[in-house]
């Protein structure tokens, strides 16, 4: 057996080119404790999401259809970060799901959603339980606003038959003109003691709706990722062609803020088309490349106008890609790889997949990411879709990989997808898909803002030990590398756990 340097030159070359990198992932390496004189709370964890979205927590929601839908977007907005809503649905579920997103919290409400007075009550109850809302303001045909119905009005009727007008508070309300200022329109519901206060045009047409909730919710999270409106940001998911480009045009025609070109090989012609087209089509949307997992991939998608680059093939908890078609890039290299032709660029870097603890956050971050996407470490929470289910008196929620059969199979007249972001739209029989991913279940870990605190929790104690103030200081930080045994010693050992803690759970 010979060593590396006995080699010829020239056979030094055909292996440097045939195995050019080295690959680790995140139970690879640890950060370097450093000098520091960073106090965990006192760290600033704001960073770029893309060239024009900033968000002040680095997490992002996985598009996936167990993880993000409107519910858990609005969740993650509110904890500072955000959520990419899942494309396995038709254009038009996704487009109101984003429309769900942006109408749940806001400075001012523009386009409410409003009734007729010949409503009945079933129907406005249907309208405020779809949109999570406790009332709505009543218009005649040309948008003039004739009463108010909300729950006040409806808490005591037992016939849902009976119309709106029967019911509502009619005109004359407590209202304001259009553009009144946040601190008038506060003074305005406090000293009338009222939820809501229309906003109207000279002739009387609705044109907005404040309502106290939001200033309630200012308070509540005041890390919210907001746009210049004041409503919650939100991303969404497209695949490629044409048919993505018209899901792209729908989706920012609902609010969307930014689009993500969702595929498992971003390296690829028809990414960089879909994604320079939809950047042509749109003004003050974002549009985000990937998968990539090397420089040249990244540099192709920078290339092609990418305001984020998401990072990881094959990563994620419940992916075979590497194993069934033998590719892939182990995470923590993916992340540097992708980094190094997007920080020269400006170009923020998502590392997306393979996060199963909050110091993989903080090794990600160190690694060149800007923020992270998590799928199975947020599956589990209250807010992502899928109800409850109970095994052996525990309780788990489902998930599974957007290339796993359950999610690329077309369900009766149905039609998924989710095929084509494993560039398998053209196989018509669902005998015939080729899966790269799994279904399964995860714990059930409660409301996002526990689970949100404990990682952002451990991403600051990793800051404070590198003496890392900001996103930008924990991008260079150093690492090392270590040993199956350096991995084992990291883990707890040489005890049986009898307490579980809110952020740890053994592998097996
Ligand atoms: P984690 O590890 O956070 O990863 O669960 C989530 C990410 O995994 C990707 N993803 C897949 N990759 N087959 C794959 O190879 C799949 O079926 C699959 N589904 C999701 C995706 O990037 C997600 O954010």
């Amino acid at each position: 057996m010979h060593s590396f340097e006995d080699l010829a030159a020239a056979d030094q070359e055909a292996y440097a080119a045939k195995f050019p990198l080295l690959g680790l992932t995140f139970d690879d390496v640890l950060l370097l404790p450093a000098a520091s004189d960073v106090i965990p709370s006192e760290v600033d964890t704001t960073t770029r999401l893309s060239r024009s979205i900033t968000v002040r927590t680095p997490l992002l929601s996985s598009a996936m259809d167990t993880v993000t839908e409107a519910r858990m977007a609005i969740a993650m907005a509110r904890q500072g970060g955000l959520g990419v809503l899942h494309r396995n649905l038709s254009i038009e579920d996704q487009a109101t799901q984003v429309d769900l997103v942006k109408r749940s919290e806001a400075g001012m409400v523009t386009n409410p959603v409003t009734c007729s007075p010949e409503d009945t009550l079933e129907d406005v109850d249907r309208m405020c339980g779809h949109y999570r809302i406790s009332g709505l303001p009543v218009v005649d045909a040309s948008g003039v606003l004739l009463g108010i119905v909300t729950n006040r009005d409806t808490r005591f009727e037992t016939d849902m038959t009976r119309r709106v007008r029967e019911v509502m508070t009619p005109m004359p309300l407590v209202t304001a003109h259009e553009g009144v200022s946040g601190p008038d329109a506060l003074a305005l519901l406090q000293k009338n003691k009222i939820e809501k206060l229309p906003l109207v045009d000279a002739a009387g047409r609705l044109r907005g709706l404040i309502t106290v909730k939001d200033y309630v919710k200012r308070d509540q999270y005041p890390l919210a990722t907001k746009d210049a409106d004041g409503r919650l940001v939100v991303a969404a998911a497209i695949g490629v062609g044409e048919e993505s480009f018209k899901r792209a045009m729908t989706l920012v025609e609902a609010g969307v803020d930014a689009i993500v070109v969702d595929t498992a090989h971003g390296h690829a012609k028809a990414v960089a088309d879909t994604l320079a087209r939809v950047k042509a089509s749109t003004t003050g949307v974002d549009v985000i490349g990937g998968n990539v997992a090397t420089r040249a991939g990244a540099q192709a998608l920078i290339d092609a106008g990418a305001d984020a680059i998401k990072a990881g093939v094959g990563a994620g908890a419940i992916c075979t890609t590497r194993v069934v078609a033998g590719v892939g890039v182990p995470q923590v290299t993916a992340i540097f790889e992708t980094a190094l032709a997007a920080r020269p660029a400006g170009v923020p870097v998502i590392g997306d997949g393979g996060l199963q603890y909050s110091g993989d956050i903080a090794k990600a971050i160190a690694c060149g990411a800007d923020t992270v996407m998590l799928g199975s470490l947020l599956a589990g929470v209250e807010e992502s879709p899928g109800e409850l289910v109970f095994v052996n008196g525990k309780q788990y929620k489902s998930y599974r990989g957007m290339g796993s059969l359950g999610a690329m199979r077309s369900r009766g007249t149905a039609q998924s997808f989710s095929k084509d972001r494993y560039f398998q739209h053209d196989v018509l029989s669902d005998e015939k898909l080729v899966p790269e991913g799994v279904e399964g279940q995860v714990p059930f870990r409660g409301p996002l803002a526990g689970v949100a605190h404990q990682l952002i929790g451990g991403l600051r104690a990793g800051m404070g030990y590198c003496g890392a103030g900001t996103i930008a200081e924990m991008q260079q930080a150093r690492l090392v590398r270590m040993t199956a045994a350096g991995l084992k010693e990291s883990h707890p050992h040489d005890i049986q756990m009898t307490v579980e803690a809110p952020n740890y759970g053994s592998r097996d």
